[in-house]
């Protein structure tokens, strides 16, 4: 595996794959890899000979009081799992090299990135649209993947990708989960022992709620119900709501719907979805 820090020496290695005509899949990453990531790569190696992993911890989708100077980084223990999986190229670049002095763009997707966590971490989906602009310009994949875990990301850059006419595939992998059903990422090791043992009601409360829609209970309560289980085990939730699945606005019965939580357990911040049967 190569890992390339400088757009020129990935131009160049990119280049031979194009000669022998070989497609390329990306997965965008911001490091601190573990099973979910991996899943990523696994899906992402079998729909393209070659296989690029990004990892770039991205200031532009933090907020001035979210965690980027504590964000984890480990960048040989990365390498070493993607090597082992057979990727080809991991990217790395530092800041200066992907907002060099002088940098002005700002893309921002209106609509679904306004909703939910769009308006509860201001600037956080143009960050994200913006980078990964960026890495479909620098890369030119055929395909990225993107992880439903980040369901909203996945939203906002499925309509970026058509609206700017991309021409990158996008495909989404199924959150992959701890035993208990915890979903994994990279901001679970920010939990002590007794948060990691209370993390577990997010996913059960969620699950909980999903039941009771779907066997006809009102919805409203179904939330509020969540919502109070959750405050009960020490979370702080910022939503707990369900949305159809493609606009992220007000579920439509028959359509598919998609429930979506964010909750603060001390410091750290989860977020989860599932699918919702919403007849
Ligand atoms: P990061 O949080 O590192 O996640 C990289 C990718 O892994 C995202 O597509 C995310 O949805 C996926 N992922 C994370 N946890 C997962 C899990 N438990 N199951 C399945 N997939 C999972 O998301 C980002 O980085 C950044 O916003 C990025 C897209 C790289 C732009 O900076």
């Amino acid at each position: 595996m190569q890992i390339i820090r400088r757009l020129e020496s990935l131009r160049e290695a990119l280049g031979s794959f194009a000669e022998a005509g070989e497609a390329v899949a990306l997965v965008p990453t911001m490091g601190a890899l573990h099973a979910g990531h991996m899943a990523l790569v696994d899906a992402a190696r079998r729909l393209a000979p070659r296989v690029v992993v990004s990892i770039f911890v991205n200031p532009k989708q933090f907020g001035p009081n979210e965690d980027l100077a504590r964000y984890p980084r480990r960048e040989a223990t990365d390498a070493q799992m993607l090597s082992d999986a057979g990727v080809d190229i991991l990217w790395a670049p530092e800041v200066e090299e992907m907002y060099p002095s002088g940098f002005a763009t700002n893309v921002s997707v209106a609509g679904v990135s306004e909703v939910l966590d769009g308006a509860h971490r201001p600037g956080h989906f143009d960050g994200v649209a913006t980078v990964v602009a960026k890495l479909f310009g620098q890369v030119r994949p055929a395909v990225a993947l993107f992880g439903e875990k980040d369901f909203q990301q996945l939203a906002v850059v499925r309509r970026m990708t058509a609206d700017l006419d991309l021409g990158v595939e996008i495909v989404g992998v199924p959150t992959q989960r701890e035993d208990d059903g915890l979903a994994l990422s990279s901001r679970n090791i920010y939990l002590d022992e007794a948060e990691r043992a209370r993390a577990v009601t997010l996913p059960r409360a969620m699950g909980e709620a999903k039941r009771a829609i779907e066997r006809g209970d009102d919805v409203a309560t179904a939330l509020s119900a969540a919502i109070a289980t959750l405050t009960r085990a020490g979370f702080e939730p910022d939503y707990v709501t369900l949305v159809h699945a493609d606009t992220l606005r007000d579920p439509v019965r028959g359509k598919p719907a998609r429930l979506l939580a964010a909750a603060r357990l001390g410091s750290t911040r989860l977020i989860d979805n599932i699918a919702v049967e919403f007849e």
